[in-house]
């Protein structure tokens, strides 16, 4: 296997598998005890990395505000056609940002560095190879669904970490932690469940993906 980080991927989602409601605007769907333990997943990673469509709706600094910026992990966003606002938060306070386009994309922002790779999208297998040469040995994928969906598309989920918070958000058009084409079943992803936590009002699951189909879930 290519060198590639430790990945864990890390959501929240609502009681009935939703990730936000219909309307795509961040809804708080954690408690605060999980929210204190996403702060320090982030400040034991090497780097977060989100795609453009959470930038867009939710803005996010992606900074561990109790770290100085110097010891904040990487930023990066998955951003082919360079869609990220000029003023968007994660270009700003002084942690360094990677924002890994297309081939094709020509926008540079202040503030974050640019990494073309693929022809449509983001070249996931390239991206991980680059960040394992610059010394990333944890990273964190925050979201959102088409992201995730991506990573596990691609093999590249070592853990996946969701809360469960306790409320229903429903719609049939409200994503999901893994959006894009979905898996028949003789593709799904394998996952061993390592632990069940309850976290204040709702619960953590955490997985283990099954690399070898022969061992039993
Ligand atoms: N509950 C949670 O834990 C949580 C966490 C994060 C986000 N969210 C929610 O999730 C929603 C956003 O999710 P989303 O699925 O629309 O967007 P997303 O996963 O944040 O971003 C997806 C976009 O990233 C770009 N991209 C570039 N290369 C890619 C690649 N190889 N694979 C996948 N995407 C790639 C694509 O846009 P281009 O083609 O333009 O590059 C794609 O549309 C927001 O409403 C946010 O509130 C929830």
């Amino acid at each position: 296997m290519a060198m590639r980080p430790y990945i864990v991927v890390n959501c929240a989602m609502t009681a009935d598998g939703k990730i936000t409601s219909i309307a795509r605007r961040q809804v708080r769907i954690s408690s605060p005890e999980d929210l204190e333990r996403v702060k320090s997943l982030r400040a034991g990673s090497d780097a977060i990395l989100v795609g453009v469509g959470t930038i867009l709706a939710d803005d996010p600094h992606l900074t561990v505000k109790s770290l100085p910026p110097g010891k904040s992990p990487l930023r990066i966003v998955l951003d082919s056609q360079g869609r990220t606002p000029d003023g968007a938060k994660v270009l700003q306070g002084g942690t360094p940002t990677l924002i890994a386009t297309s081939n094709h994309c020509a926008k540079t922002w202040t503030g974050a560095e640019v990494l073309r790779s693929g022809e449509r999208q983001v070249d996931l297998q390239f991206l991980m190879g680059e960040l394992e040469r610059r010394g990333v040995k944890r990273l964190m994928v925050e979201g959102g669904g088409e992201t995730i969906s991506s990573f596990f598309k691609e093999g590249l989920v070592d853990e996946y970490r969701v809360f469960v918070g306790s409320l229903v958000l429903g719609g049939k058009d409200a994503p999901t932690p893994c959006e894009g084409q979905g898996f028949l079943e003789s593709d799904a992803v394998r996952l061993r469940l390592i632990n069940v936590t309850k976290m204040g009002s709702g619960a953590l699951l955490c997985y283990e993906v099954v690399r070898d189909a022969a061992q039993p879930a």
